[in-house]
């Protein structure tokens, strides 16, 4: 049930300065665009196709200490190398091609309540992405990612709506209309939304203490006591307060909108990479880069500003920024995942509202490319080249529509990576053989060529709730 979302800004405003703090990093791009998940997948080719945002040695397999080392990040605060990423959206056509949607995000770091964030940044001007680092104003109350820790919320082959589920509850969307009033979703609105749709996900803010992962990636944290944005870590099990992650994607749909004539779903035509129609399988996933504390000290004291504008932490030496300096990657997987698609990388059929998608193999793997260069402007110096080649398993009878059992696929060798499922919520399938990790090399573009910095100008009329002035950051 949509709700109205104007109606309820104004209290949630007065709520916010009072107890929480927060602050927002709007993405300076998004690093990659890949088949690439080294939490679900790691060292294969995933199953779908995920925007990342992040450090630069993000790679099929990665850690703190690699992310750490990374030459540039995708996130205007160079201490923060983590990684984060998210499926990408597509515009699915009446003759079943796809086309991509444009993305970017904001993080925020949340110590405590969020729902506030949520608010502001309908009228900022939005880039590529912003994740939001919410926390608990008092210094010392809210604990940095150790090292390694990493962490995955959301599903995947979630088709339908629990709305007593936390972890469903942890997903949101917003149908954006910056002239009138946006409204807020459990899924994806099954409406033309007049300024875009912005995807929503908070991941859980409360920690076991001990373990930096899980077999699930979930079951060492959990979410607060209330929600996913409220409540306290009042569980035994899980007694550690961490930031609040709440990232927000924008997707610039509402160019295709005048194209819906022409959807393979006039209802609603955008499709996750996972072959998510519905939006309730979105999922993210979060790997700590942070330099050795750094985000201690910014949980601790960076809550200068109540609208969650990072300056003034800078000036207070908590951090850098470098607003507007890209970060990018050369392509791993060599196959294409932009444009116009006749189908969703790894095969991924598209599941509708109902029951549980299924794991559908794909019988091809793409090739992989080395090495991967990272590039600060809009062009790579150079990138990799065929390091192993596709494969094609022709003894599966795949069909897109019944599930076929992963045993039933002969690879054939085992120097080669197994088939990829679009749906790799079950780890058990993909560990018989060795990952084909391409050498970590890299490669900066030369010093002394300028580059371009490209941010999308995306202008946001005006809107009628009334806020206090738009700080200036908000606006680069
Ligand atoms: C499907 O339609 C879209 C939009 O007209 C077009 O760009 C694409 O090439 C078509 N795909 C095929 C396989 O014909
Ligand atoms: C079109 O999408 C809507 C929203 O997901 C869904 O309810 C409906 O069943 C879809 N129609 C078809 C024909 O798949
Ligand atoms: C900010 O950047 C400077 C120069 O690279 C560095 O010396 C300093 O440690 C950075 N500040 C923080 C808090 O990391």
């Amino acid at each position: 049930m949509p709700r109205n979302f104007g109606l309820a800004l104004p209290s949630l405003l007065a709520v916010f300065g009072v107890a929480n703090a927060y602050w927002l990093m709007g993405a300076n791009n998004v690093l990659t665009v890949q088949r690439m998940d080294p939490i679900i997948s790691p060292g294969h080719v995933s199953g779908h196709v995920h925007a990342v945002l992040g450090g630069s040695n993000f790679a099929f397999q990665t850690s703190t200490d690699l992310l750490r080392q990374s030459e540039c990040t995708s996130i205007p605060i160079p201490e923060d190398k983590s990684a984060y990423w998210y499926p990408n959206l597509y515009f699915q056509w009446a003759n079943g091609s796809f086309t991509s949607i444009d993305g970017g995000a904001v993080i925020i770091y949340i110590r405590f309540s969020a729902q506030l964030c949520v608010q502001y940044d309908l009228r900022r001007i939005v880039t590529h992405g912003f994740a939001d680092y919410l926390f608990s104003g008092t210094p010392g109350a809210t604990t940095a990612f150790p090292d390694d820790f990493r962490m995955f919320s959301g599903n995947p082959s979630l088709r339908t709506y629990d709305p007593n589920s936390f972890a469903q509850q942890a997903v949101t969307f917003l149908c954006l209309d910056f002239n009138g009033v946006s409204t807020r979703h459990n899924g994806l609105p099954n409406t033309a939304c007049p300024s875009g749709i912005r995807s929503q996900i908070n991941f859980p803010s409360c920690w076991d203490g001990v373990n930096t992962d899980s077999p699930t990636h979930k079951t060492h944290v959990s979410f607060l006591s209330e929600g996913p944005d409220q409540g306290t870590c009042n569980d035994p099990n899980y007694p550690v307060v961490i930031a609040r992650i709440f990232l927000e994607v924008y997707w610039g749909t509402s160019y295709y909108d005048q194209f819906r004539s022409q959807a393979m779903n006039q209802t609603q035509p955008y499709v996750f990479s996972y072959g998510d129609r519905t939006g309730y399988g979105f999922h993210a996933d979060f790997i700590n880069g942070w330099l050795p504390g750094v985000l201690q000290g910014a949980l601790d004291n960076c809550n200068c500003d109540p609208y969650g504008d990072p300056t003034c932490c800078v000036q207070q030496g908590l951090f850098n920024m470098t607003q507007g300096q890209t970060c990018r990657i050369t392509n791993s997987v060599d196959e294409q995942v932009l444009g116009t698609l006749p189908k969703l990388p790894g095969n991924n059929p598209v599941q509708e509202e109902g029951q549980n998608a299924v794991a559908v193999p794909d019988t091809t793997t793409p090739g992989i490319l080395s090495p991967v260069y990272v590039y600060t402007g809009d062009t790579p110096s150079a990138s990799g080249t065929l390091a192993t080649p596709p494969i094609t398993v022709t003894s599966v009878t795949a069909s897109t529509t019944s599930v076929s059992s992963p045993t039933s696929i002969s690879v054939p060798s085992t120097s080669l990576p197994p088939v990829t499922s679009s749906l790799s919520s079950s780890h058990a399938t993909s560990t018989s053989t060795p990952p084909p990790v391409p050498t970590t090399s890299r490669t900066t573009t030369p010093n002394g060529l300028p580059f371009t910095i490209s941010i999308p100008t995306i202008t946001i009329p005006s809107i009628t709730f009334s806020f206090p002035p738009l700080p200036t950051w908000f606006r680069s």
